[in-house]
């Protein structure tokens, strides 16, 4: 019954789709006030800063834009072709699981300071986390 009902008023759809984590999270207000946050933190962190020495800093802010807007599965086709070509040069520099552990970890620290919810955050940490093989090219 609540299948038959939710498909209804999910316009006919086969399958109830649940809104995107982007969209439950608070869509772009909620993207935008994590960017200047998250790119702090980033900074901050001497386990990883060094990759972003020399990064061009009015650029960043859209990347770092693209980047949680990809952890929250919102809009953007980053395929994983794309992520391996956009780090390879940091691979190249020896990016590492530690480092990819330490971005999860800073993503996580922003999300909390921005009182999004626990169950929340864990989804966003497992979209960021099903980058990593593509991200370190494994
Ligand atoms: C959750 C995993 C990650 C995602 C989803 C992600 C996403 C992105 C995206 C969308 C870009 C922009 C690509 C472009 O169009 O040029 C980017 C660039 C970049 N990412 Fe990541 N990233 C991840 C992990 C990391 C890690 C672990 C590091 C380093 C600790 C890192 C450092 C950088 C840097 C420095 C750039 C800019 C490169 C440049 O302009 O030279 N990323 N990332």
């Amino acid at each position: 019954m609540f299948s038959a009902i939710a498909k209804f008023f999910s316009g006919g759809s086969s399958e109830l789709k649940q809104a995107s984590l982007y969209e439950r999270i608070g869509g772009d207000a909620t993207v935008n006030a994590a960017v200047d946050l998250f790119y702090r933190k980033i900074l901050a962190d001497d386990r990883i800063n060094q990759f972003f020495e020399g990064v061009d800093m009015d650029k960043q802010s859209a990347k770092q834009k693209a980047f949680l807007t990809m952890a929250f599965g919102g809009p953007g086709n980053y395929s994983g072709e794309d992520m391996r070509k956009g780090h390879a040069h940091l691979v190249a520099k020896g990016l590492d699981n530690s480092h990819f552990d330490a971005v999860i970890e800073n993503l996580g620290a922003t999300l909390t300071e921005l009182n999004v919810p626990a169950d929340l955050i864990s989804e966003a940490a497992a979209i960021a986390e099903s980058t990593r093989n593509d991200v370190l090219r494994k």
